[in-house]
């Protein structure tokens, strides 16, 4: 059983797919961390962002471990290290090579192929796992998007709402026309609108969904 959770940056996807997974008991996966943690290593290793095959083999050869909000890779924490505006740059750089969607879709699938996940993204609904029991499509206008990535402690560097709006934008932009697997909504989604709601009222929202489905 695989619960979907797609949609632009800042909408809360994060928050959201955690608390569905903690009420049924599911595991959580977070897949931007891996196009993250590809990123990460490949600034660490100095590989250039535009050489596909050799950022596709730092994807092969990236251990990730999440629990939680806190991440390893390859046995270290780079919890604070991934969300920086350098890392936000270059994993949607990084996440507009096939080559290393490749890779990641793959071991996304091995994540999920015991069931049983909420596992959050782009194009987990879509791509990942078009035959998901569940699909969520959470959006929110982009002002208030930017309001909340501007509020979350997670996330380094400016907190200045004008800044990282035209940061959110460049990354929309560049999610929603790249050539492989652009964030779209899968026809079979549900939609949901966060815009003026509470994270609670959007897990519930949620849960009513996941109760009349599954
Ligand atoms: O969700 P996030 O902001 O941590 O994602 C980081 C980047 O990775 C972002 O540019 C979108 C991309 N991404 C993707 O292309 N496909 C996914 N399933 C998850 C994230």
């Amino acid at each position: 059983m695989v619960i979907a959770i797609d949609g632009p940056s800042g909408v809360g996807k994060g928050t959201v797919a955690r608390a569905v997974a903690a009420a049924l008991g599911y595991r959580h996966v977070d897949t931007g961390v891996m196009y993250r943690a590809v990123a990460w290593k490949a600034g660490r290793e100095q590989v250039p962002l535009g050489d596909e095959a050799a950022i596709a083999d730092v994807a092969e050869r990236t251990d990730v471990e999440a629990s939680g909000t806190a991440l390893r890779v390859d046995g270290e924490d780079v919890s604070a290290a991934i969300r920086t505006p350098e890392i936000d740059r270059a994993a949607a750089l990084v996440a507009r090579l096939p080559r290393v969607r490749a890779v990641l879709v793959a071991k996304q699938r091995r994540l999920g192929s015991a069931g049983r996940v909420v596992m959050e993204g782009r194009d987990i609904g879509t791509v990942v796992f078009p035959d998901a029991a569940v699909k969520i499509y959470l959006d929110a206008a982009p002002e208030e998007r930017a309001r909340r990535r501007s509020l979350d402690p997670a996330h380094a560097g400016s907190h200045d709402l004008a800044t990282v709006r035209t940061e959110l934008d460049a990354r929309d932009r560049s999610d929603r026309t790249r050539s492989v697997a652009p964030l779209a909504m899968a026809p079979d989604a549900h939609l949901i609108d966060t815009t003026g709601l509470t994270v609670v009222e959007v897990v519930d929202r949620v849960m009513a969904i996941v109760r009349g489905t599954l």
